[in-house]
């Protein structure tokens, strides 16, 4: 059984309500460099962050970007060392001590796992090494099953191979992908798993259809980020997915909320 300062560190990032999450995923830059609307990030995250249950990000965003007197819980990305300019993304080291993450406050700390890749061994060593060093001071890990630029690998047999060997190796929370059967992925995985979104999809209402399956089949909610801050609508878009997450609604329930938000909300200039 986890200590009380680890499961503290947990509940704070679940709304009571539906013991569920809305993570706002805002760590992109860390490979990716300056992801179109994340240019400025403390001009994406700010209008947000009232809408967030936790934000998960990179150390030097969250010191540069966020007002230390923010109370939204941090998941703390501590994983880095490739970025998308060379082919093999699975080159990743631990970039951050636990100390450091104590520092920061974090809520989790969260890494990259590589399941398949060509650097699976040092991801796996690396989580348990981070367990390790997480359990020792209260700070719960959250492995995500990261695919590099293998977009396809996104099935149902992959990810539920990925999440069971992030559990088995001690990740307290799990972030994957959704995929069709993604029940099995969750009947695999005994601890809460979140879903990220991937590449902007085309339209609203496939960005909550994807939210309302994954919570349906099991997930414990999501940490999602250019479905949200490539959105022309931002926060009505971060609207929506929460009253997916918290309260029951259907996609079409959200998406009837999320137009309603966006005639009261100015439009993004195209980016
Ligand atoms: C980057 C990440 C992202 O945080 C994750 O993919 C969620 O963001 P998105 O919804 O944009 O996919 O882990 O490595």
């Amino acid at each position: 059984m986890a200590d009380w300062g680890l499961s503290n560190r947990l509940a704070r990032m679940m709304s009571p309500h539906s013991g569920n999450t809305v993570m706002l995923a805002v760590d992109h830059g860390y490979f990716m460099g300056p992801t179109r609307r994340l240019e400025n990030a403390r001009a994406t995250i700010a209008p947000l962050l009232p809408h967030a249950d936790a934000l998960a990000l990179t150390r030097g965003i969250l010191r540069s970007s966020v007002p230390s007197g923010s109370t939204v819980p941090i998941v703390l990305r501590v994983s880095g060392g490739a970025t998308i300019l060379k082919e093999d993304l699975s080159d990743e080291a631990i970039t951050v001590s636990m100390r450091d993450a104590v520092r920061l406050n974090a809520s989790a700390v969260a890494m990259s796992i590589f399941v398949g890749a060509p650097h699976e061994h040092d991801s796996l060593v690396n989580l348990s090494k981070l367990v390790n060093d997480g359990e020792e001071v209260g700070v719960p890990v959250m492995a995500i099953t990261a695919v590099g630029k293998e977009l396809e690998k996104r099935d149902q047999r992959y990810l539920a191979l990925a999440c069971r060997v992030a559990v088995e190796h001690g990740a307290h929370l799990v972030k994957t992908y959704y995929c069709d059967g993604f029940e099995k992925v969750v009947e695999a995985c005994p601890v809460p798993i979140v879903v990220a979104g991937g590449p902007k999809l085309d339209s609203d209402r496939a960005v909550l259809e994807l939210a309302h399956a994954a919570i349906k089949q099991g997930a414990h909610g999501i940490d999602m980020g250019r479905n949200v801050w490539q959105s022309d609508h931002p926060v009505a878009m971060l609207k929506g997915l929460r009253a997916v997450v918290h309260d029951k609604a259907t996609a079409a329930e959200a998406l009837d909320l999320l137009n309603g938000e966006k005639a009261r909300a100015p439009t993004l200039a195209p980016a």
